[in-house]
């Protein structure tokens, strides 16, 4: 590698238009993200068109910034990365577009990503720098919690044994077994959802209680009021479902392994609970009361302008509270129960929980006691790399530019582009 090993990556898989440069897979110099909540937060979810208008809007303004932030001119750098799928097609274009533009027009090799690669990555990325407490991205509490079992020193290919890895977002609920190999990554899918993602199922059930958009974070934050235990709600074992043999999922996520080659023990379904949450809400007419919240604080012609947690919660009565506690505890003792016995199951003794869900307080917290418990280790990355950002995708292309793993010219999006196999 004649460079530095500066790679300016860029990611607009979502509703995120994100741009970072990072040296040598280890070390972020930039990491911009426009996020476009405000845009999609009164449909309550992402509108694809206004997605990819608002990527045309940020993209040159993001990519520019993060080069100033890095100081460093496109002269610099060794290559250009960008997330290639999954995700939503014409959000997909607007960053590849750009990508292969930039690439071509200063003679730079193209990497293309997966975005669940760069969710992994993201986790590894953390522990390959040491980020000092003035960076922003130290400024929750709870970035970086890692607990140790036996002590990983996990470097690039000098640690040879697996990692279970959790990917747990709005679009995915995967479970790899991810393996460093000399200068580049294997995974091999052992689990993932059969419909809805958690963190979808996180975003229907706080629409239906009047909540803001995206409601991982209004449901994280009001959880802590209520009662977990107030609402029983269960996951019944999934069955191996023979007559699924050899059909692809039936999710967004698609072209992965055929369902009936994985483990049911490690399959996950969230689209049950969110039904239970709406029969709870109408059988105790909770309803109106979610209409007029959602009206008053997110929706409405008074709405204000930026509705606080203390707002939610002055707006919410105690069984509400308890339901909300009650939901959130069952979708992480579900995600939980299934990654512990994976990990069990295969012999992985270090687990790495990442994407957006990975943010939540009550997950990381029952996740690294029970890695205690158990005598493994957990990691998850800072918050602002849990939810979609582009340093985690110049991480991912790291490796590939060591093995020259270049995209071809005619690189297109990959809506549905699987990550193993
Ligand atoms: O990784 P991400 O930014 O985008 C995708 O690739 O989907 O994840 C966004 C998802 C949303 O569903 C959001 O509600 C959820 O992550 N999320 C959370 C929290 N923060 C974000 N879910 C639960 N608790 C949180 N604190
Ligand atoms: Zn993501």
């Amino acid at each position: 590698m004649p460079g530095r090993g500066l790679i300016l990556a860029i990611e607009s898989s979502c509703d995120e238009t994100a741009a970072a440069v990072v040296e040598r897979g280890s070390r972020t110099l930039s990491s911009v993200v426009a996020s476009q909540i405000a845009t999609h937060a009164r449909y309550g979810g992402v509108v694809p068109e206004l997605a990819s208008r608002e990527h045309l809007r940020a993209i040159v303004p993001v990519v520019r910034a993060a080069l100033s932030q890095a100081s460093v001119t496109l002269a610099d750098l060794d290559a250009i990365a960008v997330t290639s799928g999954p995700g939503l097609a014409g959000a997909l274009l607007v960053g590849i577009t750009y990508a292969k533009a930039l690439a071509f027009a200063n003679g730079l090799p193209l990497i293309a990503v997966n975005h669940l690669e760069g969710h992994i990555h993201a986790v590894l990325l953390n522990e390959r720098e040491s980020v000092p407490s003035s960076s922003p991205q130290s400024c929750h509490p709870e970035r970086a919690k890692r607990v140790e079992g036996p002590a990983v020193d996990f470097e690039l290919g000098d640690d040879p044994e697996p990692s279970l890895a959790l990917v747990v977002s709005g679009g995915h609920t995967h479970l790899y077994l991810a393996s460093p190999t000399a200068n580049t990554w294997h995974y091999q899918l052992i689990g993932r959802t059969l419909d809805d993602a958690a963190g979808e199922a996180f975003d229907k059930v706080a629409k239906l209680l009047g909540l803001g958009y995206p409601g991982g974070p209004w449901i994280d934050a009001l959880a802590q009021h209520g009662n977990p235990n107030a609402v029983p709600f269960a996951f019944s074992q999934i069955k191996t479902k023979l007559h699924l043999a050899g059909k692809p999922p039936r999710t967004k996520g698609a072209r992965t392994a055929p369902i009936a080659n994985l483990d049911p023990h490690f399959l996950f379904s969230f689209s049950g609970i969110k039904t239970a949450v709406l029969r709870y809400v109408e059988l105790h007419n909770l309803r109106p009361e979610a209409e007029a919240r959602r009206e008053a604080l997110f929706t409405g012609p008074d709405a204000p302008a930026r509705a606080t947690v203390e707002d939610a919660l002055a707006a919410c009565d105690p069984q509400t509270l308890d339901l909300i506690a009650s939901f959130q505890h069952a979708v992480v003792g579900d995600l939980l129960k299934k990654t512990f016995a994976a990990a069990e199951a295969l012999g992985a003794r270090r687990i790495l929980v990442t994407g957006g869900v990975a943010a939540n307080r009550e997950l990381r917290s029952r996740f690294i006691t029970e890695a205690a418990r158990r005598r493994v280790s957990v990691s998850f990355p800072t918050l602002a790399l849990s939810t979609d950002n582009a340093a985690m995708i110049a991480a991912a292309a790291w490796p590939r530019l060591l093995a020259q793993d270049f995209a071809p010219a005619n690189l297109s999006a990959d809506p549905s582009l699987a990550l193993g196999r």
